[in-house]
């Protein structure tokens, strides 16, 4: 054997993409109810719209006003296999496609039906695919809904592993088209590992960014054919990765790795927040990346299920190297709103904590509490969904991701528990898309477009932004979260300009804050602060 062969590692530009049926798994397909709505309310209805016009799809892709809109990106013309992938849908996801008419026709039921009497004898009419699957329920004011059975959903036929896989390919620019309106069809240089997610070869596979491990030993055990297996080898390289000097000086360092995503260490502890990484290639925009973790993070903290927070291509590529994951606390069962640990829990992941509202973790040299989060989730019933009171050494960092401060009182009395907290970090996409553009597909009665456009994943403006930081006696201020990065597009949709709302109110925050002497600024690409 070449004794080369024997030290190799994975490069830091081979991108991972975690597909199901040939769609990004972003986190709402993945668990059967969701996906089920997203196949039949988006990924057949985009390839169907794509099928009748492709000129149209071709034609809004190229204006910016549509980024992040229904349409499918292709650089050629993909009918034959759009085609192909809408047909195997119609017969592979049978079982999907019916469990998504089976909720339609429960909603239908219970609107039909549910008229404040008791539901014992709608139990009988509950369609087949979801019997015993869920429980019917009243609130207080008599208004029917329902909540499913998570655990039985994933043990039951209509939780699939089989239609998994990652896509590896070389990745050289931030220019990923975006993945919730384009399946990744094959392509050539590409290698399709059909495996599912939970499955520990993974962890192995990504191990190799820092651990060499053997060509031959990594081409059995992912189990390549000829022609993969050649391709795979040009993915590996025997050049050692740089290493990572972990924080060790006193107090604490943070470093904004783009978008939400921010790594602590203080005494020996890592907790990186929201992962969403770029890989290592050569930018204009200098940033940290895979390269910059430490081989173990003691934890990995989750705001809320929106899929630039919780990054499923990121997180199954440090699975290895997370010590514990913390999820916000869930609700059980509303359709809208599925646990993150019983989805992160069926794609492998251990030691995944939820924490409720003030609840907090200790981990000596600092803790983390649980704050509650409110609005961004267009007026819908979401329990999953959390910002961080982080403690590291004697700093108290505040991290708000997307909340919304619709109701004010609510950080005084977290002021009056937590008391000041030295740094915040706070979204303020203000605008927001409206409920349709992430929550439709769930919705099985068309919103009407007034109520639709009011409704809005919308955090903070200038007004509510501005109360927190008094609330909170801030000494630094930095807006985070923006999706300005380009290496999140694929995932974002958001193209700013100087015009653009969110832009204007968070610099008369800035503003604001620097002429009242507090540190302020709009994170962007990199940054590292020593707190010292
Ligand atoms: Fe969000
Ligand atoms: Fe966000």
């Amino acid at each position: 054997m070449d004794a080369t062969n024997n030290a190799l590692y994975l490069r830091p530009n081979i991108v991972a993409e975690p597909l199901i049926d040939g769609w990004y798994a972003w986190t709402h397909l993945i668990p059967p109810a969701t996906a089920a709505r997203n196949v039949t309310e988006r990924h057949l209805k985009i390839m169907e719209s794509y099928l009748e016009c492709p000129e149209a799809h071709d034609a809004a892709v190229q204006d910016a006003a549509m980024a992040g809109g229904p349409y499918m990106h292709f650089d050629r013309n993909r009918e034959g296999d759009v085609r192909a992938l809408r047909d195997r849908t119609l017969h592979d996801r049978k079982d999907l496609i019916e469990l998504s008419r089976a909720i339609e026709k429960l909603d239908e039921l219970l609107r039909a039906k549910a008229k404040g009497f008791s539901l014992d004898a709608l139990y009988a009419e509950v369609p087949p695919c979801l019997q015993g699957m869920v429980e019917i329920v009243y609130d207080l004011n008599n208004q029917p809904s329902f909540r499913l059975i998570e655990p039985l959903l994933y043990r039951s036929p209509l939780y699939s592993d089989a239609f998994q896989s990652v896509m590896l390919s070389v990745i050289s620019a931030d220019d990923r088209p975006f993945v919730m309106s384009t399946p990744r069809l094959e392509k050539g240089n590409a290698i399709q590992l059909q495996i599912p997610f939970a499955s520990e070869r993974y962890d192995q596979l990504f191990g190799m960014k820092r651990q060499p491990a053997s060509f031959e030993a990594m081409r059995d055990m992912l189990e390549l054919n000829d022609e993969d297996a050649s391709l795979f080898r040009t993915f590996l390289t025997t050049e050692l990765p740089p290493p990572y000097v972990n924080y060790n000086g006193p107090g604490a360092r943070w470093r904004y790795f783009g978008h939400a995503c921010i790594l602590l260490e203080t005494g020996g502890t890592s907790v990186l927040l929201d992962p969403v990484l770029s890989y290592t290639y050569e930018s204009d925009i200098s940033r940290y990346t895979y390269d910059d973790l430490p081989d173990v993070i003691d934890y990995v903290l989750i705001t809320h299920n929106h899929q630039d927070h919780i990054l499923f291509e990121t997180l199954l590529q440090l699975r290895h190297r997370i010590g514990t994951i913390i999820v916000p606390r869930n609700g059980g069962g509303a359709l809208q709103d599925p646990s993150l640990r019983l989805l992160l829990k069926q794609c492998g992941f251990r030691n995944i904590i939820e924490l409720s509202e003030m609840e907090e973790i200790d981990f000596g040299h600092g803790s983390i509490t649980a704050v509650p989060f409110l609005g961004e989730h267009a007026d819908l019933n979401v329990l999953t969904k959390a910002a961080y009171f982080v403690r590291l050494a004697n700093h108290k960092l505040l991290f708000l991701a997307d909340s919304c401060n619709i109701s004010p009182k609510l950080y005084e009395h977290i002021h009056r528990e937590l008391g000041d907290a030295d740094a915040i970090f706070l979204g303020m996409e203000c605008d927001g898309a409206p409920l349709s553009w992430l929550y439709g597909p769930l919705l099985t009665q068309k919103l009407e477009r007034a109520k639709d456009q009011s409704r809005r994943l919308a955090g903070s403006n200038y007004d509510r932004a501005i109360g927190i930081v008094e609330q909170f006696n801030c000494k630094e201020v930095y807006v985070y979260a923006m999706g300005q990065e380009p290496w999140l597009n694929h995932v974002m949709g958001i193209k700013y300009t100087k015009k653009s709302n969110p832009i204007i109110q968070s610099t008369r925050l800035i503003d604001t804050c620097r002429a009242r002497g507090i540190t302020a600024e709009r994170l962007f690409g990199e940054k590292e602060i020593l707190l010292t």
